[in-house]
Order: C-alpha cells, then sequence, then structure tokens
C-alpha cells in the first residue's frame, strides 16, 4: 500500500481519535501555511522551501542544525505592541515569562514597555541580568522560598504577589528587616477556572494557589496585610486557567475581584489601587482555535471592571494582565529533521524526528494538539495520514498526533511544527540525556542564537561523578 491519506469512512473513523482536527479534517493544500497558525513572516518561497524572519528554513538548518525553536523577532516584538498599545497607558501588561524566558526576550520586553512577572529565582535573576527595571518586576508562586523573598526584596521588584498567610509573614519580616515598604497583591481565588473554551465553577478553590474568596480567606489576607508596615497593599491579583477563548471566566473574576475590592473599602475605609486579571488567553494551535485580538481582549475587560465598579461606587483601578502564552506561543516554530518513515499498514505512517517529548512535553502531557508541515521543499504528493513522533524510548513520545505530510516524506526533509514558542523550551527535559535545543531568533535574513544548544560537556559538567 503506498503511502497515502486513508479514504473517508469506518475505517478511518476506526482509527481516528474523535475530534481530532489535524486527522479529522480533510487535508487542503498540504504547502499552504496557515496564518492563524504560522509565525507572521512565514511563508512558502517560490522554490518551496518556507521562508521565517527572511531566512531560508533549509540555510538555517544548515547554520543552526535541528532540532531547534526558530523564533520571529518581529513577530514577538508586533504582539508586545499590540497588547500595550490596546491596554494603553493607564494599565500594565506583564509578559508571563514562565512561557519563555530569556536575556533577549527581557530586553525586547523592556524596549516594547512590556513589564514582566516571574515565579523562581532564576527568572528573577534573567530578568535583572538582562536589565529590566525591578520596579517593571512582579513576583509569583505558591511557595517562594525565603531566598526568593529576600533576593525579590531587596532588588526592589514592584510586587510580590502574595500566595499564603505564612508568605505575608515571611515577606513582612524580610521587608521590615530591610527597612523597605514593600509593594504586594493577594492573589484571590474567585471560584472559577477556565480552560479552552469553557469555564468551569465546580472544584476551583481545590487547588494550591491563591486565597479563596468564597470562606472569607482573601478577605483575612487583606485584614493581616493592612496591619503590616512594612507591606504596602496593591491590589487584588487573580488568574483562572490556560488557553481561555470565551471571555465569560474573566467577567465573573472581574466581578468577584471588585466584589472584594467593596467590602475592603466598606471594611477597612481604602481603596485598593489596582487590579490584576492574570493571563491565560489561548493562541491557535490548528486553524480550529479562534483567538480573540489584543484589542477586543482589552475593550472586553476594561468595560468589565468599569461597569462593576461604578455599581460598586468605586474609582477604576489600574488595570494589569499577564499574558504569556498570547504573546510568544504564536512566534516560534520547531524545526526538525525527518529520520525513519514507518507505514503501519491500514492505520498510519509514524515520521520519527531528531527531538520529541524533551523539546515538546505539551502533546504527552496534555494532549495538545499540533499542525506540522514540510518546510524544505513543496510537494504535490498525496496527503499521508502521520503521526510526528520523537526519538525518545517511550510510545508516549508523541509531538503531532494526527497530521497530514505529504506521502513522498522522506528521511533528511525538514518538517517544522507551528506555535511552539510557550512552553515548550520552557519545559525542555534532557530525556535520555537529550541536548535541548537552541533558540534562534531570526529578522531581517539573519538567525541569532539566543539561547544555545547544550552540549554534551553541558550535561557532563552537572554530573560530578
Ligand atoms: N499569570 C499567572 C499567575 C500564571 O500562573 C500564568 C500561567 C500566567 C500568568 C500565564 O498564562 P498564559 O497567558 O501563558 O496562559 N504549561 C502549561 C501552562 C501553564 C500555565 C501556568 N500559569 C501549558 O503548556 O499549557
Amino acid at each position: 500500500m503506498s503511502r497515502s491519506a486513508h479514504p473517508a469512512g469506518p475505517r478511518h473513523a476506526d482509527v481516528l481519535p474523535e475530534g481530532r482536527p489535524g486527522g479529522s479534517v480533510p487535508p487542503g493544500d498540504l504547502n499552504t501555511l496557515d496564518p492563524r497558525v504560522w509565525p507572521r513572516t512565514a511563508h512558502r518561497a517560490e522554490d518551496g522551501a518556507v521562508r521565517l524572519g527572511g531566512l531560508d528554513l533549509r540555510r538555517f538548518a544548515e547554520e543552526f542544525g535541528t532540532p531547534a525553536y526558530v523564533l520571529d523577532e518581529e513577530d514577538f516584538r508586533a504582539r508586545c505592541r499590540a497588547w500595550r498599545e490596546a491596554f494603553g497607558p493607564d494599565a500594565d501588561v506583564f509578559y508571563a515569562g514562565k512561557a519563555f524566558l530569556s536575556r533577549a526576550v527581557v530586553r525586547w520586553l523592556r524596549e516594547e514597555g512590556l513589564n514582566l512577572d516571574v515565579c523562581s529565582a532564576g527568572e528573577l535573576a534573567t530578568a535583572l541580568d538582562a536589565g529590566m527595571p525591578a520596579e517593571r518586576v512582579a513576583l509569583h508562586g505558591n511557595n517562594k522560598s525565603g531566598a526568593e523573598i529576600e533576593r525579590a526584596v531587596r532588588a526592589g521588584v514592584g510586587r510580590i504577589v502574595l500566595d499564603s498567610f505564612q508568605e505575608i509573614v515571611r515577606v513582612a519580616d524580610v521587608a521590615a528587616r530591610l527597612g523597605v515598604r514593600q509593594p504586594v497583591q493577594i492573589r484571590a481565588t474567585v471560584g472559577v477556572e477556565a480552560h479552552t473554551h469553557e469555564f468551569i465553577a465546580t472544584a476551583h478553590e481545590d487547588q494550591k494557589f491563591g486565597l479563596a474568596l468564597s470562606d472569607g480567606q482573601a478577605a483575612e489576607a487583606v485584614r493581616r496585610v493592612l496591619g503590616l508596615d512594612s507591606l504596602e497593599l496593591l491590589g487584588i491579583h487573580s488568574h483562572i486557567g490556560s488557553q481561555i477563548f470565551d471571555l465569560a471566566g474573566f467577567e465573573v473574576s472581574a466581578r468577584r475581584v471588585v466584589g472584594l475590592l467593596r467590602e475592603i473599602r466598606d471594611e477597612h475605609g481604602v481603596e485598593l489601587p489596582e487590579i490584576d486579571l492574570g493571563g491565560g488567553l489561548g493562541i491557535a494551535y490548528t486553524p480550529d482555535d479562534d483567538p480573540r485580538a489584543p484589542a477586543d481582549i482589552a475593550k472586553a475587560l476594561r468595560e468589565i471592571v468599569a461597569r462593576e465598579c461604578e455599581a460598586a461606587g468605586l474609582a477604576v483601578p489600574r488595570l494589569s494582565v499577564e499574558p504569556g502564552r498570547a504573546i510568544v506561543g504564536p512566534t516560534a516554530v520547531t524545526l526538525y529533521e525527518v529520520g525513519t518513515v514507518k507505514e503501519l499498514e491500514g492505520l498510519r505512517t509514524y515520521v520519527s524526528v531528531d527531538g520529541g517529548m524533551s523539546d515538546n512535553i505539551r502533546t504527552a502531557l496534555y494532549d495538545a494538539e499540533y499542525t506540522v508541515a514540510l518546510v524544505s521543499r513543496s510537494s504535490s504528493a498525496e496527503p499521508m495520514l502521520s503521526r510526528v513522533v520523537g526519538k525518545h524510548c517511550e510510545s508516549g513520545d508523541i509531538v503531532v498526533r494526527d497530521a497530514f505530510l505529504p506521502a513522498d516524506l522522506a528521511p533528511g526533509d525538514l518538517i517544522a511544527v507551528p506555535a511552539t514558542g510557550a512552553y515548550c523550551r520552557s519545559m525542555a527535559s534532557n530525556y535520555n540525556h537529550a541536548l535541548r535545543p537552541p533558540v534562534v531568533a531570526v529578522r531581517d535574513g539573519r538567525g541569532r542564537v539566543i539561547v544555545r544548544r547544550e552540549t554534551e560537556e553541558d550535561l557532563l559538567r552537572l554530573d560530578v561523578g
């Protein structure tokens, strides 16, 4: 049997898990790069090969090797600007560094007027080393260590987001010892947990983050913080989930946060000046995903907050948000070289690449969906139902579960998986002693390594025998 698409029919339905757009939707022209999923500058040139940032990905592979994350710097900066402009001068956009952080990224953020959310000493060190002013940094985390708190307070971070009663005391003690008044927010658990298309108002409080609104813990945290001279309470923080398309969850969250601000005013006579509605805005991993533009998101969130504040008789506080994925996610692709191509008669073809779950754990961990395209040439061959897998010793080592690739795909071809800018390099591992791939920023026809490829020497340096 030739390596081609399976005809639609019962057999087809048997082998395709339901609802998987990569596999269940008949492919269009496999040479087309859907602009919803690919970085802004990606396009297929006349010669059939894909260019990103003006650079031919075949040249890229020769110069930087594979696997590699190829990051479109122009796209990254444009997305920063879009968020910045959408929220305007009376709001703050904190990029969530956990999605992907490096010194170059910090520099871009600084230049484009964004602030930065960090959640560990390592992220804080990267921010400070690359010259992000400490007052533009927020420190998060449900279990910040004493050393992390001390480092942040000493550096003068603009806010520490308090996550527990113990932490209130810890941060207050460090600030008092250092003779500073540390600005803080309190992370409230608002009773909404949103993921992807829907939001669920159950089981939300059964998780490790924040202090619940419903049982009065958040209000009690406010009481305690207001009673401590070394802490300056700026406002309330809420983060409701990941990969959210429906803004209804934010609406509930904003209403509840503003409700707490009203209670605080009534009880303590103070109007807190800030609220942060967190991150979690979704991106298109496949053409079926339909994310909202930053301008629409900003408009909706501002309106919700303004309306709720008016109803509560409160001045509108300064709003901030923390997008990570929505900024960096769409800006990068992972470039792989095709190795073994194995056809399983009547099932699908397994296309093995030179990376895998060590550079993208999201498919294995969250059942995430991705698309993939042949980028070193175009092809007019039949579509072939494929599963892109890595080289790790584990059958769950899947990068793209169901996708169509051209049936003439051969070892040595280059394929790329788009929308891998967020939570891929930042969650990469050394499983099987894989060497983590580099991140190369492309722009104006040139590539610049911003995080270099790991080497065997790097691995062995940690292994002290
Ligand atoms: N702010 C806070 C407090 C957060 O906890 C997070 C993400 C963000 C902002 C940024 O969320 P984003 O806009 O990037 O969705 N590893 C998972 C995602 C975990 C997100 C954790 N917190 C994934 O790969 O989907």
